[in-house]
């Protein structure tokens, strides 16, 4: 799947996130190893700490279906109906991706618009990162 589908992808996962506090709708789509695409968007909640962003919903999702093995996501977020050029995934977002992306040299986070991608590697969002080997190393 090309970069520029999986972020198609993650627009139309943008179309049923649940936003009414903050009005930034974000959509997220990861691609597993297996070619499957899992879809998240963000789920808002009135006593806020609920939230779950897109990103998140997405990896659990995969996860609760049994794939662990990915290869890229992509993230499309912004206000109202705009799609923002820049909607970078949070640090909680960031440290769930690493748990489940040991080669975070080589697994890509997709941001932008599908007519303007900007491509980041999991190192490069997150370096220097705690991940599982480190629980049992230290
Ligand atoms: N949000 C995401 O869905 N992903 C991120 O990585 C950043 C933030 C959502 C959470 C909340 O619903 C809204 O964006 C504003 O923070």
């Amino acid at each position: 799947m090309t970069d520029r589908e999986l972020m198609e992808e993650a627009v139309k996962a943008r179309e049923y996130s649940y936003a009414p506090y903050s009005n930034c709708h974000v959509g997220a789509a990861l691609l597993s190893k297996d070619g499957r695409v899992f879809r998240g968007c963000n789920i808002e909640n009135a006593a806020f700490g609920p939230t779950n962003c897109a990103e998140r919903t997405a990896i659990f999702k995969a996860i609760s279906e049994g794939v662990r093995d990915f290869e890229k996501i992509a993230v499309v977020g912004g206000r109202g109906e705009q799609i923002s050029g820049h909607y970078p995934p949070c640090g909680v977002c960031r440290q769930v991706l690493r748990e489940f992306c040991p080669d975070t040299e080589h697994f890509v986070v997709l941001l932008g618009t599908p007519k303007e991608i900007k491509s980041f590697t999991l190192e490069e969002l997150l370096p220097e990162s705690f991940g599982p080997d480190d629980v049992t190393s230290i």
